[in-house]
């Protein structure tokens, strides 16, 4: 095989990839449902639980400087509260109020609605700040709406976080590691700043940890928001269920058709392919059955939270990973059934691998589910297992990320925010030390940090301030290095995209036919470069739209594509950092390396994917990964999937009912050596 890039039209790969069903159920809802939307905008404010603590909570945070406020879901904490303290005067110093968000989505939609009920534009009084997009004015923004992630780093340009009077650290029971994080630094910026008040804001009533986390109640004080609960009865399994999606739609015929219950169900199931399976299994007249997940469009995700209007249905049922269980709220629910699992990312430091496990929830989440179904009238929860198991398998709370996570990303913050020992911070909830000691490993091994564990100079600090993991910074910096700094730039902005193929409307054969016009033999990321040029070739918006239709390619991902990757540009130049490009070289003359352009960029992403190496198993088809010595599978959507050569470089692990490895090119096993240095 020669390492030239594929030409449109000279060799096609793989006849039949399949579409990629089984993509993570992760990710959030951009949707919410406003059961109060017929009232005026200030009606609606103060019907809100909320509305009836607006006083109690500013004098609150006169009085205490840290407030953790609890309330379930829809009660007004993520609106509400940063507007009271703005009303309150809170931002007449001409500092800001920030209230931080696990996840981009909800950053902007929020901020939206609070603009909206405001009367003001976004991006004036009320902004957000998310990764690649700020839409503040440092002038007149007062109420910010902002990952944790964005906040961590207005962090290294300014430490004691000055411009802002208040931090809302919201969504805390979610437990992500960025939240955890905040939740450390903010512990540690109030020691030094008295004028700072914090607020923390959780859905579950686990807040005695956070107050013992901010030094008892002297410092801060906890305020429950009633919701209108209802009282719900609690059923279990008699015996262990064997098969729950089956039981739970055994379960709601029965409810239906003999017990004749009125009022909506919500099964709760741990993934998108269980809620296919459970849909395919109900088949009943006069019944709407819906499925809510995060991969649904928004118009599917609306469907399922607006009540419905069509008087012919008697009944509706919900099947939805636990994303209904506390980020948004089904209305009109009074019974739940609750399979007792959920899937959780779990890192393992020996494999350095991450995959997708199946576990049972806590039982904080287990009476968050319940919960649901009190929220208009008394309800009944249908626990799919049994109360023997409730007592002794379930964990009290669910783990935080921080424990079960790889922690690259979150030692590098810390030391680019000077914290050079990063086993004696005050972690909320410290990782275990294998996950830490494997980190620093990782850190030395991309040049990141030196053998006494300090930032290094060069490489190190430019790692902290790229917007991008630090093995991504890696494969850019190496490649800046060596002549194709352009080129991995295209790379990061199209392996940061969760989609390229428009799936929904496109047979598969049309689908796999517009695939094999980019695909190349080297692998994925050299077909990504294929499609990124042939998109950014087209000057015309119109042309590239229609373009994207053609080729049942996702046009708001190509533009967020050139979006990031101008984004990224920013910061090369900024770092005078060379982008040159080898794409267009490849059947130059007299190129003076040992390898090709395209071996050359592969071997520069292999830099900070070292950790994601396999080889061919004798089966030709399966891999054992070269770190844990996993048994991995090419996934479908990949355009190696039929050509599954000896050595590869993987991106991504996915697990499903195989482990699949996906965002994959051939490599030499040659290059672990790193003779490249020659190059
Ligand atoms: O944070 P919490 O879940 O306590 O409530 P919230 O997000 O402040 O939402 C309060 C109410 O505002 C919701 O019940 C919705 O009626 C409305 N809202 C909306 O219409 N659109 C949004 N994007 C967010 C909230
Ligand atoms: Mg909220």
């Amino acid at each position: 095989m020669n390492g030239k890039f594929w030409k449109p039209g000279t060799r096609l790969l793989s006849e039949d990839v399949l579409l990629d069903k089984n993509a993570l159920d992760e990710g959030s809802l951009g949707v919410c449902f406003n059961p109060l939307a017929q009232l005026s905008l200030n009606q609606q404010r103060q019907e809100l639980p909320i509305f009836k603590h607006r006083t109690e909570i500013i004098y609150l945070m006169e009085k205490f400087r840290v407030l953790i406020v609890v309330g379930e879901t829809g009660s007004g904490k993520t609106t509400q509260l940063p507007q009271y303290l703005y009303e309150a005067g809170w931002t007449s110093n001409g500092k800001c109020i920030a209230c931080t968000q696990p996840r981009r989505v909800s950053a902007v939609t929020v901020a939206q609605r609070v603009c909206q009920e405001r009367g003001s534009t976004l991006g004036d009084l009320v902004g957000y700040t998310i990764q690649f997009d700020n839409c503040c004015s440092e002038q007149v923004t007062r109420i910010k709406y902002l990952t944790d992630g964005m906040l961590i780093r207005e962090m290294m340009l300014d430490p004691l976080l000055s411009r802002y009077s208040i931090i809302m650290i919201d969504e805390a029971h979610e437990r992500t590691i960025y939240t955890d994080l905040v939740l450390g630094l903010i512990k540690k910026i109030l020691k030094v700043r008295k004028d700072l008040g914090v607020i923390i804001s959780s859905a579950t009533v686990d807040a005695e940890m956070f107050q013992r986390f901010f030094d008892g109640p002297q410092e801060c004080s906890i305020l429950s928001v009633q919701g209108r609960c209802h009282p719900v009865t609690l059923h279990y399994a008699s015996q262990p269920v064997k098969n729950y999606i089956q039981e739970s739609a055994s379960l709601c015929v029965d409810l239906i058709q003999n017990q004749r219950v009125k009022g909506d169900i919500l099964v709760f199931l741990s993934g998108q392919d269980e809620i296919e399976q459970f849909m395919s299994l109900i088949e009943l007249e006069h019944v709407l059955v819906l499925a809510l997940h995060a991969g649904l469009s928004m118009e599917r995700q609306l469907q399922a939270l607006t009540p419905n209007q069509d008087t012919k249905i008697t009944n509706k049922i919900i099947a939805s990973t636990n994303i209904a269980e506390t980020s948004v709220t089904v209305p009109g629910i009074v019974y739940v059934i609750d399979c007792g699992v959920v899937k959780q990312r779990h890192y393992d430091p020996y494999a350095d691998s991450e995959s997708l496990v199946k576990v049972p929830v806590s039982k904080h989440s287990a009476s968050q589910r319940a919960g649901r179904a009190g929220r208009t009238q008394p309800g009944h929860c249908y626990r799919m297992y049994t109360k023997q198991h409730f007592d002794r398998n379930l964990k009290t709370s669910t783990t935080p990320q921080m424990q079960i996570s790889e922690a690259t990303e979150m030692i590098l913050q810390l030391k680019a925010l000077g914290v050079n020992n990063v086993h004696h911070f005050d972690y909320i909830s410290a990782p275990p030390t294998a996950i830490m000691i494997k980190a620093l490993e990782t850190l030395y091994l991309l040049g990141a940090i030196d053998s006494q564990t300090h930032l290094t100079k060069g490489h190190g600090t430019i790692m902290c301030e790229m917007p991008i993991p630090c093995r991504i910074s890696k494969c850019l910096l190496e490649a800046c290095d060596k002549g194709c700094g352009a080129d991995m730039l295209t790379l990061c902005a199209m392996t940061s995209l969760t989609q390229i193929w428009t799936t929904n409307d496109a047979h598969v054969k049309v689908l796999d036919a517009c695939k094999n016009k980019f695909a190349v033999i080297q692998g994925d990321l050299l077909t990504y470069m294929n499609i990124y040029h042939a998109y950014a070739r087209i000057t015309d918006p119109h042309q590239r739209i229609t373009w994207c239709q053609e080729n049942h390619i996702d046009h708001r991902s190509m533009a967020r594509a050139v979006h990031v990757r101008s984004q990224l540009k920013k910061y090369t130049t900024k770092f005078k950092l060379k982008t040159n490009s080898l794409f267009h070289d490849d059947d130059a003359q007299g190129y003076d390396s040992l390898y090709s352009p395209s071996q050359v960029i592969v071997m520069c992403y292999l830099k900070g994917h070292f950790h994601h190496v396999a080889r061919r198993n004798a089966d030709h088809v399966t891999f054992t990964t070269l770190r844990g010595d996993q048994i991995v599978h090419i996934h479908p959507s990949s355009v190696l999937f039929k050509y599954a050569p000896p050595w590869i470089v993987y991106g991504d692990l996915v697990q499903t009912d195989k482990k699949y490895v996906m965002n994959v090119s051939m490599i030499d096993p040659e290059w672990l050596n790193n003779k490249q240095e020659s190059l």
